[in-house]
């Protein structure tokens, strides 16, 4: 704290004497000091002085305001004498004026941006050796040798300048005595100057401190008002009163700060009911620890939306010391939150997925010998026989079971689709043959497809698959009848929709909306709707697979879903698939199989290797019923031997496609090189290669996708035969 000096003091100015450097008066000339006259004479207008100075000081007058008073006062104290202070830049080089209200205007403007040097007159050597300087004649002083000009002209002859120095030394100014003859001073003179030099210290070093506090605040107040979160001051207690909020939450929350701070229960009022506990449990155990609060919840906008928030405070005491307050912020971690969700629901998928993808090889091959021996039980059974009809119910179930593999599939998008040029309309049609039998009488469906309809690109059988899981969903969530409504339209999404809706590009969309006015759902179903195995269904009547298959098609497809849903009040379900503008043949419904009455025969060499030992048996034998010559192999390496052994007379190799040591692929690479004709049909089970055959570049190859019919087996050999001969 800086000592104000009340008293006059003799000699040197004391703010020097309290520096390391000890600063005696140099005189520039050989003028000798006067005599020393009687000190009681101005001490009673120094402490005059003193007060005036101060409370102009405490009143906050401005700096400039200030140091006029202080010349003017020293202005009084002699006939003749003029004073002026000049303030030092931060630069340590630049002097203005700052005040000297007996001084010539002209030369107070002349002066000001005066250099500091080694002989720039009084003031600028003053500040330049850090000392007082006293030039008793400008006229003849070398020090004022390039500026005497300037100052005679307004008449002044004599300067005698004194660095006005901060409490740790630092120059601030000068303060500057001018007589208009020439004089030295007398220690009286002196006396003043201390005495000026120390106020005028006081004056500038609290203005300076003024100026550094309100940058520094402006500083703080910028970080804390443009930090993208909310600021707080706040009571203890989950009602405690907030003393400071930032303007922040007002764009994040819809509240001013001062709507804010004026109810204490603001703050619980918008934490979600369900997320209030985690608020206070942490509330709780920070006036137990005092520790950092931390917590991370749900708020309720004052629009409506809800917004995550993470909220970390400190304890602060109250300036009187009394009072414990908590100093926080509170992040907007809405968008962290949402994609933490995203990444949890497809790793999720992801495993389902893997499981899936595990299991459908060996599941898909075990179907295929259950498919292929009922099918020669079948075939064996007369039409009227009574296990006809159950031989019949086992193809359905192994047919069903076959499409719940691919389900499992379809939702971790481990699904190979066929997506191809679609009129959606085309494939709604097609389904609300099935829908009137299968949602029953009291449900009242009204199916409205858009008149014109852009095209889409997807899988047709799995967009049949969406419009009937979503309907068989409504259907059971009207147990007591309602209404169903599905339909087709147009639509061009813009810039603001898009900003509305998570996760949606702007452009033109096949809308499908399939909404109901069934028992609806709460935010929590709503939240896990679309994850595999959430089912709100009796076990044995859902299996959860329905939306999460929904899902993983429409993300497949390039589209996105949006629901909306309130309990008891129904529910809809939009999806958008981007318009496709490609001029491909379009598709008007899911391939439909005809099936022609006998089976293709042939009489061409197949060498045929599976490692199952029923399934190459199996169709080994059907195929040589069927006229050709089958070559058998376990695996690739007996392959191999075989071909060697039987040259070029291979007409086709059918492969599975995954197979210990050599794989089906490499199989078929080297087989074909030094057999360029070969037709391949690779079998498999796992649903990843039922791509089309051109994957294997350069090969006449297809792929048969297990498990699958004899029937459609011979067919598939015979239209790569058929398919080869017209190519040539
Ligand atoms: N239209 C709807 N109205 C009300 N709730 C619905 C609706 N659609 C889905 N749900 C809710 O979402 C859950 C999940 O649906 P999803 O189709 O994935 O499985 P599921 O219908 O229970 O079983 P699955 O379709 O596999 O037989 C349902 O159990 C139900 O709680
Ligand atoms: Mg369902």
């Amino acid at each position: 704290m800086r000592a104000f000096c009340a008293k006059p003091t003799l000699g040197p100015p004391p703010r020097f004497r309290s520096s390391k450097k000890a600063t005696p008066i140099r005189m520039s000339t050989g003028v000798q000091l006067a005599a020393s006259p009687d000190p009681r004479k101005s001490s009673g207008a120094l402490s005059q002085l003193d007060e005036r100075i101060l409370a102009l000081i405490m009143g906050q007058a401005p700096l400039t305001e200030v140091l006029e008073a202080i010349c003017a006062q020293i202005d009084q104290q002699y006939p003749g004498l003029l004073c002026s202070v000049l303030l030092l830049e931060n630069d340590g080089r630049t002097l203005r004026s700052s005040a000297a209200p007996g001084l010539p205007k002209e030369y107070c403007q002349a002066i000001d941006g005066f250099q500091v040097g080694p002989r720039a007159g009084s003031c600028g050597t003053a500040v330049y050796r850090k000392q007082q300087v006293v030039v008793a004649d400008i006229a003849c002083d070398p020090l004022w040798a390039d500026y005497s000009a300037l100052a005679l002209r307004h008449g002044l002859r004599a300067c005698w300048s004194t660095p006005i120095a901060s409490q740790d030394g630092k120059i601030l100014g000068t303060f500057a005595i001018y007589y208009r003859e020439p004089r030295t001073p007398d220690a009286q003179h002196l006396q003043l100057i201390a005495h000026a030099t120390n106020l005028a210290g006081i004056a500038i070093e609290r203005d300076q401190a003024k100026a550094d506090l309100r940058a520094a605040e402006s500083r703080f107040r910028s970080l804390v008002e443009r930090l993208p979160a909310i600021t707080y001051v706040a009571e203890l207690g989950a009602e405690g009163s907030w003393h400071y909020v930032s303007p922040q939450i007002e764009s994040m929350l819809g509240f001013s700060p001062a709507e804010w701070l004026s109810s204490s229960t603001n703050w619980m009022d918008r934490i979600l009911a369900e997320d209030r506990h985690i608020a206070l449990a942490a509330e709780k155990r920070f006036q137990q620890t005092h520790e950092l609060f931390q917590a991370e919840y749900r708020m309720l906008s004052r629009e409506g939306c809800v917004l995550w928030f993470r909220d970390e405070a400190v304890m602060l005491r109250d300036t009187d010391g009394q009072r414990l307050l908590m100093q926080g912020v509170l992040y907007d971690i809405t968008e962290r939150k949402r994609l933490e969700d995203e990444l949890r629901h497809s790793q999720k998928m992801e495993a389902v997925g893997q499981l899936a993808g595990g299991v459908a090889h060996d599941f898909n091959n075990l179907l295929m010998l259950i498919q292929a021996h009922n099918e020669r039980v079948r075939e064996q059974l007369s039409a009227n026989h009574p296990a006809h009809k159950d031989a019949g119910e086992i193809e359905n179930a192994v047919l069903r079971a076959a499409s719940l593999t691919r389900q499992l599939l379809a939702f971790s998008r481990k699904q190979v689709l066929q997506p191809m040029v679609l009129d959606l309309n085309a494939v709604l049609t097609e389904v609300a043959k099935m829908l009137d039998r299968l949602i029953g009488k009291n449900i009242e469906l009204r199916v409205a497809p858009a008149e014109t309809l852009w095209r889409v690109k997807a899988d047709p059988g799995q967009m049949e698959q969406v419009i009937l899981n979503l309907a068989v969903n409504s259907r059971d969530a009207m147990p007591h009848g309602g209404k169903l409504i599905i339909e087709t339209r147009n639509v061009e999404l813009d810039e603001a929709y898009a900003r509305s809706h998570e996760g949606v590009s702007p452009g033109r969309y096949v809308r499908l909306t399939v909404s109901d006015t069934g028992i609806g759902m709460d935010a929590w179903t709503q939240a896990r709707m679309f994850e595999p195995f959430f089912t709100t269904k009796e076990p044995g009547k859902g299996t959860g697979l329905g939306l999460a298959t929904v899902y993983g098609v429409v993300k497949q497809s390039g589209g996105w879903i949006w629901v909306t849903s309130e309990p008891e009040r129904g529910t809809t379900f939009e999806i958008h698939l981007p318009q496709i503008e490609e001029a491909e043949k379009v598709v008007t419904t899911s391939v439909k199989k005809v099936k022609p009455a006998n089976t293709p025969k042939g009489t061409e060499t197949v060498l045929l290797v599976e490692d199952q030992d029923g399934i190459r048996d199996l169709v080994g034998q059907f195929l040589g019923r069927n006229g050709y010559t089958v070559l058998h192999a376990v695996d690739g390496d007996e392959a191999l031997r075989l071909a060697g052994e039987y040259g070029d007379g291979i007409d086709l190799l059918l492969t599975d496609i995954l197979m210990p040591n050599i794989g089906g692929r490499e199989l078929a690479q080297r087989l074909t090189q030094v057999r360029p004709d070969m037709r391949v049909l690779f079998m498999s089970g796992y649903p990843e290669h039922s791509s089309s055959g051109d994957e294997v570049s350069g090969l006449h190859a297809a792929v048969l996708q297990k498990p699958f019919s004899m029937d459609s087996l011979a067919r598939k050999i015979r239209s790569l035969f058929d398919e080869c001969e017209s190519s040539r």
